[in-house]
């Protein structure tokens, strides 16, 4: 993924957004088109997506309406973010199943637009095969990531991710979503110094397997869990990240309204995470993904 400042007038967004928006067309052209899915990117080849961040709203469109859920993320006291990986005004996200194709891509969407956009952050990140048996891959933890996640074609999925007239947004997030992303640096040395059992005490579930584990204690699950409200859970779909020696997890969240289904988690895992002693948040953004972008 990379992030962006846009440095163009009010009147030259319109054309960058139809120029991004026809080759994200000719680039997902052959695939399932959706992010959400990175086993499809694995499958398929590669898969871009464009989100609009709060910046470009803020400088362009003070008096207009915008997504409701921009400045969802909230910043926790625990939050040791470097100012390049926050905020920006427009995300380019692919998938491919090689980072050379992702990259690639990357710089095909880009070109032509030096002129308007500034990059912010660029992040590569990875997602191992998954385990046959349950779907899902392993992140930097060793842990089966994803297991509580609702699962594409129910109705959970449908109702969790995308933007619906009860939403009460602007016209164009109809059928979109909202991504929130925090870049989460893992202290594996001291990780990976612990006993299994302790392990999965603190995650909260087994290695193995993912079953859910009871310590008697409060593990990362039964955090996560105590803060979701209401029936909507968020679709988790992390990557994990190494860059120059240092390793952890991109985690990505995508839900329709972040406010609701993401903060409250963060927050509550801010304070009472078991996993905080090994983790450090050092980037965050939030970003609204349209189905198409607005003309
Ligand atoms: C280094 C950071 C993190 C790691 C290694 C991690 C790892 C995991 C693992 C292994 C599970 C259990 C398997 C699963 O259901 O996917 C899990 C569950 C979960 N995590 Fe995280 N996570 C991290 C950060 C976060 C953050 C920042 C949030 C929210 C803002 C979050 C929210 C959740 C939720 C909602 C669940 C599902 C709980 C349930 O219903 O069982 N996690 N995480």
């Amino acid at each position: 993924m990379a992030t962006f400042d846009y440095s163009g007038t009010k009147d030259q967004i319109p054309g960058l957004l139809l120029a991004l928006q026809e080759d994200v067309d000719l680039i997902n052209r052959g695939t399932t088109g959706a992010i959400y899915d990175a086993g499809a990117a694995a499958m398929n080849g590669v898969v871009a997506v464009v989100g609009l961040g709060e910046r470009l709203f803020s400088d362009h469109y003070a008096g207009g309406r915008w997504p409701n859920h921009l400045a969802a993320m909230p910043f926790t006291e625990r939050d040791e973010l470097a100012p390049h990986q926050v905020g920006g005004a427009i995300i380019l996200l692919v998938a491919a199943s090689t980072p050379e194709a992702s990259l690639a891509t990357l710089r095909r969407l880009q070109n032509g637009h030096q002129s308007l956009l500034a990059r912010r952050w660029l992040q590569s990140g990875y997602l191992p095969t998954p385990d046959p048996l349950v779907g899902v891959s392993r992140n930097v933890l060793g842990s089966l990531d994803g297991l509580a996640n609702p699962k594409p074609g129910r109705t959970a999925w449908e109702r969790c991710l995308w933007v619906t007239e009860e939403d009460d947004e602007v016209p164009w997030m109809l059928g979109g979503t909202y991504l929130v992303a925090r870049k989460i640096e893992v202290d594996l040395d001291a990780w990976d110094a612990l006993p299994l059992a302790e392990q999965e005490a603190l995650v909260g579930r087994r290695q193995a397997d993912g079953v859910v584990t009871g310590a008697g204690r409060p593990s990362h699950v039964e955090v996560a869990r105590s803060a979701m409200f209401g029936p909507l859970p968020m679709l988790r779909r992390s990557f994990s990240y190494s860059d120059g020696g240092a390793q952890g997890l991109l985690f990505a969240a995508y839900s329709r309204n972040p406010s609701v289904q993401v903060s409250p988690v963060l927050t509550e895992l801010s304070q009472r995470d078991p996993l905080n002693a090994f983790v450090r948040h050092v980037g965050s953004v939030v970003f609204a993904i349209p189905r198409r972008l607005p003309s």
